[in-house]
């Protein structure tokens, strides 16, 4: 795994301050009397956000459900997406409920153009959205998002939930890989 690293792009001490200013932040926008009504629900994109998720709402003093969604857009050993494909959902009732989306990385953004009207139809208060990681592209630019952590190169990147062939999830800070890496299994 480690020899599989070529270069460290965001340690995990700078993620952990940029998950905690985003928490306080998340929070102040979903604190009475801002918004003294509905409370929010937690909608993390599985797989890729589990991770920044568990942080970020751990800074987060504000009662929460959390809902799931899946979906796919790099299957397998892909480096580009394949287009967003709803694999799943466990929302529970979000309807009067302010929902923020959480994502790991905003690329293509074909992910929150699908998700966002999706869990509009559910008639929630408001749908905000929020990702770790944003590439430096236009496409990913196009797209609005209400909290960013990072704004990164254009370039494939793994670990602190990103995965390459559903590996390497599990590193703890951002990384890009070696290119001997990609197109085998670690
Ligand atoms: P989008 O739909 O193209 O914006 O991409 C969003 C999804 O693609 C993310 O939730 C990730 O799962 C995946 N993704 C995009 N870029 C990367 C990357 O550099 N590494 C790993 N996964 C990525
Ligand atoms: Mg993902």
């Amino acid at each position: 795994m480690q020899a599989d690293i070529d270069r460290i792009l965001i340690t995990r001490q700078q993620i952990a301050e940029r998950v905690r200013e985003l928490a306080l932040r998340i929070t102040a926008d979903h604190s009475p009397p801002i918004l003294d009504a509905g409370e929010i629900t937690i909608v993390p994109i599985l797989t890729g956000a589990v991770i920044f998720t568990a942080d970020l709402i751990r800074h987060m003093p504000l009662a929460m459900k959390i809902g799931l969604i899946t979906v796919s857009s790099y299957p397998g050993a892909a480096v580009q997406s394949k287009g967003a494909q709803l694999l799943g959902r466990q929302l529970g009732d979000i309807r009067g409920r302010h929902v923020l989306v959480v994502d790991d990385i905003l690329d293509s953004g074909g992910t929150l153009r699908m998700v966002v009207p999706l869990l509009q139809q559910y008639g929630p208060a408001g749908v905000k959205t929020c990702v770790l990681l944003r590439k430096d592209r236009p496409a990913a630019r196009d797209v609005p998002v209400d909290y960013v952590g990072f704004d990164i190169p254009d370039q494939f990147v793994v670990g602190y939930g990103l995965d390459y062939d559903d590996y390497y999830r599990n590193l703890p800070e951002i990384v890009t890989l070696r290119p001997s890496a990609m197109g085998k299994s670690p």
